[in-house]
């Protein structure tokens, strides 16, 4: 387990607060996240599943909902918190949406119910990504 400071024990807890209220039935996987913004803010998500199961979302999107909802437009580092053995690592689509608003060191930490397993910039889990700058 990695030892951190306080904000990201602030973070940690966000997440972990959120992956109670995960909706998760179809899976029964629920997960967290919540990133620090660049007001310095948390915000957090959890999944969503549905019943037509493609139309289920994962924490990590429903975090970057908030923070757009609320006028934010940085993430500076964000946690995933879930169960099981295995890092949750956010999935393919989650990389590129964290790295529409990140900064190629931005820090993504994997969480299990315990605390930080491991953690990773955006580019180290998305080399090579097409972001904004591309459309220039
Ligand atoms: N899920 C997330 O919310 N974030 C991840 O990083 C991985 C997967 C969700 C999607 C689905 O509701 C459940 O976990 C199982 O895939």
């Amino acid at each position: 387990m990695m030892s951190l400071g306080d904000g990201m024990n602030e973070l940690v807890e966000a997440a972990l607060q959120a992956r109670r209220n995960a909706y998760a039935p179809y899976s029964g996987f629920s997960v967290g996240a919540a990133l620090r913004a660049e007001d310095g803010r948390i915000y957090a998500g959890a999944n969503v599943e549905n019943a037509a199961y493609p139309s289920g979302t994962c924490a990590e999107t429903a975090a970057i909902a908030a923070m757009i909802a609320a006028g934010a437009r940085q993430i500076r580092e964000l946690v995933v918190v879930a169960g099981g053995d295995a890092l949750c690592t956010p999935c393919g689509g989650c990389r590129q949406r964290i790295r529409e608003f990140a900064t190629p060191g931005t820090t993504i930490y994997v969480a299990g119910p315990d605390g930080v397993r491991e953690s990773f910039t955006i580019a180290e889990l998305l080399p090579l990504s097409f972001g904004p700058e591309n459309l220039k």
